[in-house]
C-alpha cells in the first residue's frame, strides 16, 4: 500500500482512481493525501481497515468516494462535511460505528449517501438542505428513531432493518418523484399511509416487519409504475385495496401476516390486529439520543469483482475547461430537481473525459426546460428545421454556443419519469461518428400530476447538407464515394450492433445522411422505439421530409437497413436520383446487365463524373454488392459485416488504382472482429 500510493503520489494530475476487487489490505496510507487532483476515488472490494484518514480532507476536488466492502472501522469523520463537493459518498459494508456527524448537512452537492450494512446507531441528521439527494440507503444499521428530515425529491429511498419508530407520515405524501421506498423491519408504530401508494413515480414501497396499523379501503388507488408491495406482518385491517389484489403477474403484492378481510394470503383475526394497534398507540418516546448521525451507502448495480491490477484513468488529466465547476454545479443543482434518471446515478458524468475524448463530444447529459427554451429562442419559428412524424425539430444554440437539434416529442401516454428508463438509456448510446449523436434529454412534466408531458431530445446539428446533394451537387471522386459508402454503412453496423438492443429498419436513405463539415457521413434516421410509439398517426412519413415512400417490400430484420444500403449505393454508383421502387427496379437491372458486359459498356452505367477515374474491377464488386444488397429475399442479402468487407476490397482495388488522400481515415481501420 505504502508503495503503491508513494507511486501514485508523483501523480499530481491524477483524478480517476479505483482499485477495485484487488485484495488490497491494511490502512490507507497518508500519502493519499498527496493526490490533491483526485476527483472520484473507488477502493471497492478490499480488505482496507483502520480508520477513514483525515488526509483524505486534503482533496479538496473529491467529488465520488466509494469504500464500499472493506473493513474500516470507527466513525465517520465530522471533517467529512467539509468535502463540499462530494456528490457521491459511499461505504457500504464496512465496520463503521457510532452516530452519523451533523456536519453531513452541509454536503450540498450530494446526490448519493449509502451507508448501509454498518454499526451506525442514532438519529439521522437533518438532511433537509441537501436538495440534490436522491439515494439515500441506511440499511442494515441501528439508526432511529425519528424518520430523517428530508427534502421531498428523493427518488430511492432505503432504511430497512433499523430502529425507525415514526415520524414517516408527516413527510411523504409531497414526496412526488420517490421511486423506491423500503422501511422494512424498523419499529414503525404509526397509522401507515395509503396515498404512499399512489405517489406519481412510486414502483416499489416495502413497509414489511412493522407495527403499521389502520384500515385500508377497496377502492384506495395505485400508482401506474407501482410493480412491488410488501406490506406483511404489520396490523393493517380493512379491506386489500382493489388495485393491488388484481391477478396481473407485473405487480408483485405481498400482505400476509396483517388482518386485512378479503385477502387470500394468510391473515389474523381483527381482533388481534386491533388489540396490538391500541397497544402500540401509546404516545411515542421522544428520542433521547444526543447526537445524530447518518449512515449512508449505495448499492451499485452489478459490482462486478474485478482481478488484476486495475488503476482505471490514471495520469487522465481534464482539460480546465471542460469541467469547469460553477456551470455543470448549476446544472446538476437545477437538474436534479426535475430528473431522477438513473444516469445520474452515474457519478462520472459529471466530467467524463473518456466520451469528450474521440467524438469530441460533451457527456450526454439531461438538460432544463430553460434551456431548451432559450436554446431556441421559445420555440420560435424562425428555427424550425421540419415538421418531423414525431413533432416539430427546432434548431438552437446553446449556451457554449453548440448548435444543436432537438426534437420536441408529445408523449401520448401519462406516465412518470421512470417508465422512460430504458428509451433514455437507449438515446444516450447513439453515439458514433457516423451518427448525428444525441448530446441529452429534457422532460416536460404536466403541472398537476407530474407525468411527462413533452420530451426534446437534443442532437447535434450537421448542417453541411445531406448525401444526395452532396453527390448530384458536388460529383465526388469515385474513391470518395465508396468512402462514403464505407461510413454509412458504418453508421448501420454501430445501430446495429453498437448497442443492446440493436436498431433496425432504420428507413436510412440519401435525404437522411447528413454530412458534416469535414465531409463525414452521419446518420439521422433511427428506428428508436420512443419515436415510434409518439409517431403522429395522422402523418406517418419518414422525417426527413422526402417525399419517396418506396419500398414495397416488408422488411423487418436487420437486412432492411442492408436493402436502404443497396438503394443508397445505386444513388451512389449511377449517379441518378432513386426516388420510387420503379427506379430501383431499372437501375437494378442496368447494374445486372452491366456485370455480365464489358467494361466499356459497364463504364456507360455510372454516374458519367467518374468515368475516367474508376477501376473496373472496383466498379464491379460495388455493383456486385449493390445487385445483392436488393435481393427481394432478406436471406440473400449480405450481413452489414460482408458490406463492409466488401466495400473494403473495392476500396483496396481503388487505391492501388487512383489516389486520393480524403478516403484514407476511414478505410484503413473499417474491420472490427463484430
Ligand atoms: C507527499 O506530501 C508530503 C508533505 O505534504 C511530502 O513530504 C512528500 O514528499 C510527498 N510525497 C510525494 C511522493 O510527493
Ligand atoms: C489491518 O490489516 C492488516 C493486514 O491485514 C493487519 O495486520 C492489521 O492487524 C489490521 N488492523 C486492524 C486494526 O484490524
Ligand atoms: C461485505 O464485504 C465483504 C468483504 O469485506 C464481502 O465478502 C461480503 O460479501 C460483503 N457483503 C455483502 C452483503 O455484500
Ligand atoms: C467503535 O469502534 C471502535 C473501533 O473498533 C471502538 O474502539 C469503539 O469502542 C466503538 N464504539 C462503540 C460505541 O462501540
Ligand atoms: C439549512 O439552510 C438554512 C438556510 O441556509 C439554514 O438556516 C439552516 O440552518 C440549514 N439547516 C441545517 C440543518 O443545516
Ligand atoms: C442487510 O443484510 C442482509 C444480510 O444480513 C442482506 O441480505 C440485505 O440485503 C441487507 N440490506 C441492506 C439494505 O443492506
Ligand atoms: C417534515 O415534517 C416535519 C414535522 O412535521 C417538519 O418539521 C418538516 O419541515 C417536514 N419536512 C418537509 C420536507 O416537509
Ligand atoms: C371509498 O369508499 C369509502 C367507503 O367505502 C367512501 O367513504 C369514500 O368516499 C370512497 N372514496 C372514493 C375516492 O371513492
Ligand atoms: C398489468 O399491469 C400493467 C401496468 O401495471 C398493465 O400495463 C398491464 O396491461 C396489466 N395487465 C393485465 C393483464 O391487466
Ligand atoms: C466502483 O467500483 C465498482 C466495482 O468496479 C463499480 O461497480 C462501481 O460502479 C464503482 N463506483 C463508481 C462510483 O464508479
Amino acid at each position: 500500500m505504502e508503495a503503491l500510493f508513494g507511486a501514485l503520489a508523483a501523480l499530481p494530475g491524477l483524478k480517476v482512481l479505483s482499485l477495485v476487487s484487488l485484495g488490497l489490505r491494511g490502512p490507507l496510507p497518508q500519502s493519499i493525501g498527496n493526490l490533491t487532483s483526485l476527483e472520484m476515488l473507488n477502493l471497492s472490494s478490499n480488505q482496507l481497515n483502520g480508520t477513514i484518514p483525515v488526509e483524505l480532507l486534503g482533496l479538496r476536488n473529491l467529488q465520488t468516494v466509494v469504500l464500499d466492502h472493506n473493513e474500516f472501522i470507527g466513525e465517520i469523520p465530522f471533517w467529512i462535511g467539509s468535502l463540499s463537493e462530494l456528490t457521491v459518498l459511499s461505504l457500504k459494508n464496512n465496520s463503521l460505528n457510532e452516530s452519523l456527524p451533523t456536519s453531513l448537512s452541509r454536503l450540498e452537492s450530494l446526490r448519493i449517501l449509502q451507508l448501509s450494512m454498518n454499526n451506525i446507531n442514532g438519529e439521522v441528521p437533518d438532511l433537509r438542505n441537501l436538495t440534490n439527494l436522491q439515494v439515500l440507503d441506511l440499511g442494515n444499521n441501528s439508526l432511529g428513531p425519528t424518520f430523517p428530515t428530508l427534502h421531498n425529491k428523493m427518488v430511492t429511498l432505503v432504511l430497512r432493518r433499523n430502529k425507525f419508530r415514526f415520524g414517516i407520515t408527516d413527510n411523504m405524501s409531497s414526496f412526488y418523484q420517490l421511486q423506491k421506498l423500503d422501511v422494512s423491519y424498523n419499529e414503525f408504530v404509526e397509522p401507515f399511509m395509503p396515498s404512499l401508494l399512489s405517489l406519481p413515480s412510486i414502483g416499489y414501497v416495502n413497509i414489511a416487519g412493522n407495527k403499521f396499523h389502520g384500515m385500508l379501503l377497496q377502492n384506495m388507488t395505485c400508482g401506474a409504475d407501482l410493480n412491488f408491495v410488501d406490506l406483511s406482518f404489520n396490523y393493517l385491517t380493512g379491506d386489500l385495496p382493489a388495485c393491488l389484489k388484481s391477478r396481473n403477474k407485473s405487480r408483485n403484492v405481498h400482505y400476509r401476516g396483517n388482518c386485512l378481510s378479503n385477502g387470500r394470503q394468510r391473515q389474523h383475526p381483527y381482533a388481534f390486529c386491533h388489540n396490538e394497534a391500541l397497544a402500540v398507540e401509546i404516545s411515542p418516546h421522544k428520542g433521547k439520543e444526543k447526537g445524530s448521525k447518518v449512515v449512508v451507502a449505495m448499492s451499485i448495480v452489478g459490482a462486478t469483482s474485478l482481478a488484476g491490477l486495475m488503476v482505471l484513468g490514471v495520469g487522465l488529466v481534464f482539460s480546465k475547461q471542460s469541467c469547469k465547476k460553477p456551470q455543470t454545479r448549476v446544472i446538476l443543482e437545477k437538474a436534479t430537481m426535475m430528473y431522477p434518471s438513473k444516469l445520474l446515478l452515474d457519478a462520472r458524468e459529471i466530467c467524463q473525459m473518456a466520451k469528450l475524448g474521440p467524438l469530441g463530444l460533451p457527456a450526454y447529459r439531461n438538460f432544463l426546460l430553460d434551456e431548451i427554451k432559450e436554446a431556441t429562442e421559445n420555440f420560435d419559428a424562425s428555427n424550425l428545421i421540419r415538421e418531423g412524424s414525431s413533432g416539430p425539430v427546432y434548431k438552437g444554440i446553446l449556451a457554449n454556443d453548440n448548435l444543436v437539434a432537438i426534437q420536441c416529442l408529445k408523449v401520448r401516454k401519462r406516465r412518470g419519469t421512470q417508465a422512460y428508463t430504458h428509451d433514455i438509456e437507449l438515446l444516450s448510446k447513439l453515439r458514433h461518428i457516423n451518427l448525428v449523436s444525441a448530446l441529452g434529454h429534457c422532460f416536460e412534466y404536466n403541472t398537476e400530476d407530474s407525468t411527462v408531458s413533452r420530451i426534446y431530445l437534443v442532437f447535434e446539428l450537421v448542417t453541411n447538407g445531406n448525401l444526395r446533394d452532396f453527390i448530384f451537387g458536388q460529383k465526388p471522386t469515385w474513391a470518395k464515394r465508396i468512402t462514403v459508402a464505407v461510413e454509412v454503412a458504418k453508421g448501420i453496423q454501430f445501430l446495429q450492433t453498437g448497442m443492446t438492443p440493436g436498431l433496425y429498419s432504420n428507413n436510412i436513405k440519401t435525404t437522411n445522411v447528413l454530412l458534416d463539415h469535414s465531409l463525414h457521413v452521419k446518420l439521422n434516421s433511427f428506428n428508436l422505439p420512443l419515436l415510434a410509439e409518439n409517431m403522429d398517426k395522422v402523418n406517418m412519413l419518414p422525417s426527413s421530409g422526402s417525399k419517396e415512400n418506396g419500398k414495397a417490400i416488408v422488411k423487418q430484420d436487420e437486412k432492411s437497413d442492408v436493402y436502404d444500403f443497396g438503394v443508397i449505393l445505386l444513388e451512389i454508383i449511377a449517379g441518378r436520383e432513386i426516388t420510387s421502387d420503379n427506379d430501383i427496379s431499372v437501375v437494378k437491372d442496368l447494374f445486372e446487365v452491366g456485370i455480365k458486359a464489358d467494361k466499356i459498356a459497364r463504364k456507360q452505367i455510372l454516374d458519367p463524373a467518374v468515368h475516367k477515374e474508376c477501376p473496373d474491377n472496383s466498379v464491379k464488386t460495388l455493383m456486385e454488392l449493390c445487385i445483392r444488397s436488393l435481393s427481394n429475399d432478406p436471406n440473400d442479402r449480405p450481413s452489414i459485416e460482408d458490406v463492409l468487407w466488401n466495400l473494403h476490397f473495392a476500396a483496396q482495388i481503388q487505391e492501388s488504382g487512383q489516389v486520393d488522400g480524403s478516403s484514407d481515415r476511414s478505410l484503413s481501420p473499417v474491420f472490427t472482429s463484430q
